[in-house]
């Protein structure tokens, strides 16, 4: 990653900025593409998991905030402000703290991940804690930036979905074409929707040829474009997608019916089995929600949606270490063990 200058100055003729406006950077983007040898040999598949984790605040939000909150300073603004399940929250405060703005968070009350929260706290963000939840906090953050002067950072302000494009870019960039068939999770559905502008500028300006699927996945308990109609009290252990009325809704249909996808649910269990298969035979720590791209990725491979041979990218969103809680799920009490080398050996069974 050295001399990596950040997406606005690696893609310039794609981003604009305003004139003369300071970039506000951490060095996002160009995240590693990794080939999943394990997840291939089980789907037949040639999978490529795309690590959204390495990002500056460990989500693939820097790619829009960057681009939000470069524009935000460069009109004026003294605050911004997001409603956030804790990643765009995370990385709001962290663009803020560096563009010298005061930064205001919504997030809903008790379901937000605790290393999001830690990032929140630490970047020096006001948290507000609501009684309610992501879609509410949504609507209340819409109100506020409307009649207050503070502007509003979630993927309802365009920019930052134009940031949020690098990812399709990066990838056709490594890959020197567009996957088979692009996985990815669903939650307030801007990233799929940017995901898709992404491709198709690519191949409008005939970077790529041919565009790929896209296949995204809404956890079961908060399934609002599966199943057609809002979820008014949306619930997932993946508390990143915990989202009942996505704001990029039409966007995602869009995804949907011009690349020729899905948008389809996994359950909880379907999230956890594959984020236990990430970690625990690919190495890759990720959040609950990035592993329903490969939730969805084994589910299609088990049922025949996904094509023998073919080359697929999972987006793996956001880092593992972003819930601690959900990882220490299950371990067994931890038993001391005395200073003595034989009690380590007998205890790691060695002898
Ligand atoms: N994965 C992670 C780790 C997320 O944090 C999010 C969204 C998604 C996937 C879904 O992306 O909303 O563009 O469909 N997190 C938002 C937030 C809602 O507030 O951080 P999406």
């Amino acid at each position: 990653r050295a001399g990596w200058p950040g997406i606005i100055r690696a893609y310039p003729d794609r981003i604009a900025v305003p004139p003369g406006a300071e970039v506000i950077t951490l060095g996002e983007g160009n995240t590693p593409l990794l080939a999943a040898p394990h997840l291939s040999e089980l789907t037949g598949a040639t999978v490529y998991l795309k690590t959204e984790g390495v990002n500056p605040t460990g989500s693939f939000k820097d790619r829009g905030m960057t681009v939000a909150v470069t524009h935000a300073k460069a009109i004026g603004r003294e605050a911004v402000l997001c409603a956030s399940t804790g990643n765009t929250s995370a990385s709001a405060a962290a663009y803020a703290a560096r563009a010298g703005l005061t930064c205001a968070v919504l997030v809903p009350n008790g379901k937000i991940a605790l290393g999001k929260l830690a990032q929140a706290v630490a970047y020096g963000a006001r948290i507000l804690q609501i009684d309610g939840n992501f879609d509410d906090c949504l609507e209340l953050a819409q109100k506020t930036a409307a009649e207050y002067p503070i502007e509003l950072v979630n993927s309802v302000n365009p920019v930052r979905l134009i940031g949020q494009r690098t990812v399709a870019w990066e990838v056709c960039d490594v890959l020197g074409r567009a996957p088979d068939i692009h996985f990815l999770p669903v939650g307030n559905a801007g990233n799929i929707t940017a995901l898709w502008q992404g491709y198709k500028a690519y191949q409008r300006d005939g970077v790529i040829e041919a565009l790929p699927r896209l296949f995204g996945f809404q956890a079961e308990g908060a399934a609002p474009i599966v199943r057609g109609k809002p979820v008014p009290n949306p619930e997932t252990i993946a508390t990143a997608i915990r989202v009942g009325s996505p704001a990029s809704w039409a966007g995602a249909v869009t995804a949907r019916e011009e690349s020729g996808g899905l948008v389809d649910a996994v359950s909880d269990e379907q999230i956890l089995a594959a984020y236990k298969v990430l970690a625990g035979r690919e190495g890759v720590f990720v959040e609950p929600a990035s592993a329903a791209s490969v939730a969805g990725l084994l589910a299609c491979a088990a049922d025949g949606r996904l094509p023998r041979g073919a080359t697929v990218v999972c987006t793996v969103t956001g880092h593992g270490l972003k819930d601690p809680d959900t990882a220490l799920l299950g371990m067994a009490e931890v038993q001391p063990v005395p200073v003595d080398h034989t009690a380590v050996a007998a205890a790691l069974e060695l002898a």
